[in-house]
């Protein structure tokens, strides 16, 4: 039996849901136009709070996804009691009876399997679960997302209505030798001056080099393996890029 995640608990939850991501709407446009092109069922794992699974499937589109956290799905819920998603770590999916026209893992989520042979493991899961024809679109970050200004705690905070506030401080490393980049996060939520709850995590990144993940894409099956480094699709061309984008297919039968 797996152990819980022991990251992605309810104060990093409540923290990521009042972060707002810079580009979201650009990024959810992008997978949206890809929903558009889908002949069929639509998959995210690692779905997180649904910020792309709820307005995707309120634009129609029929979704389900999965998420190895009760804490963000419960979120989830909140906001869309009728989506379709349930609990599940990516490693372990595995349905028979289900084929999607399009699975995608936006935002680098997929470097939280910061073990390579999981990865690569889950990218052939992810094959299997692709109709013949469809399309797998997954964001990686790169070894040029390393950050520069490691070993130094960092501190950012995300107030609530009520004036508290949850306080996060972070303390990152980077190994080149592993690519893992490693963040001491502890979350304090500070009610009245006081601090009421605390949780800390020990948050894991594997970052790819340039050329890496279209090998285990390869290897998984994939083909017509398109590397974008924006969501205007600009095709990668040099290792500079922190975050790239594949887009692949699984050939008709
Ligand atoms: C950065 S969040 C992104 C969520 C979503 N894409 C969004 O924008 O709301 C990453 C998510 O991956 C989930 N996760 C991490 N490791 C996982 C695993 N091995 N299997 C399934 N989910 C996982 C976490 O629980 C978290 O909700």
């Amino acid at each position: 039996m797996r152990e819980p995640l022991k990251t992605y608990r309810a104060l990093c939850t409540e923290f990521y849901e009042r972060e707002s991501h810079l580009n979201h709407q650009e990024a959810l446009d992008f997978y949206l136009n890809y929903a558009r092109h889908a002949k069929g069922l639509i998959l995210e794992p690692m779905c997180g709070t649904g910020r792309f699974l709820i307005p995707i499937g309120q634009a129609g589109f029929a979704i389900e996804g999965f998420d190895a956290s009760e804490q963000m799905l419960e979120v989830l819920k909140q906001k869309e009691p009728s989506a379709h998603v349930w609990q599940e770590f990516m490693q372990d999916f595995n349905r028979d009876d289900k084929r999607y026209s399009l699975i995608f893992v936006p935002y680098g989520s997929w470097g939280l399997m910061d073990n390579i042979e999981d990865s690569k493991k889950s990218l052939k899961i992810m094959y299997d679960h692709v109709a013949p024809g469809g399309k797998f679109v997954v964001e990686i970050e790169t070894v040029a997302s390393a950050p520069k200004t490691v070993n130094m705690w960092h501190r950012a905070v995300q107030t609530r209505n009520d004036g508290s506030y949850i306080a996060l401080n972070t303390y990152p490393t980077y190994s080149p030798e592993t690519q893992i980049f490693t963040a001491i996060c502890r979350y304090e939520s500070i009610v009245k001056n006081q601090i009421k709850t605390t949780e800390t995590e020990d948050f894991k990144m594997y970052l790819y080099h340039y050329d890496e993940f279209e090998r285990y894409l390869h290897d998984a099956g994939f083909s017509d393996i398109k590397k974008y480094q924006d969501y205007n699709k600009t095709v990668a061309f040099d290792n500079k890029a922190p975050l790239l984008i594949y887009e692949c297919s699984k050939k008709r039968l």
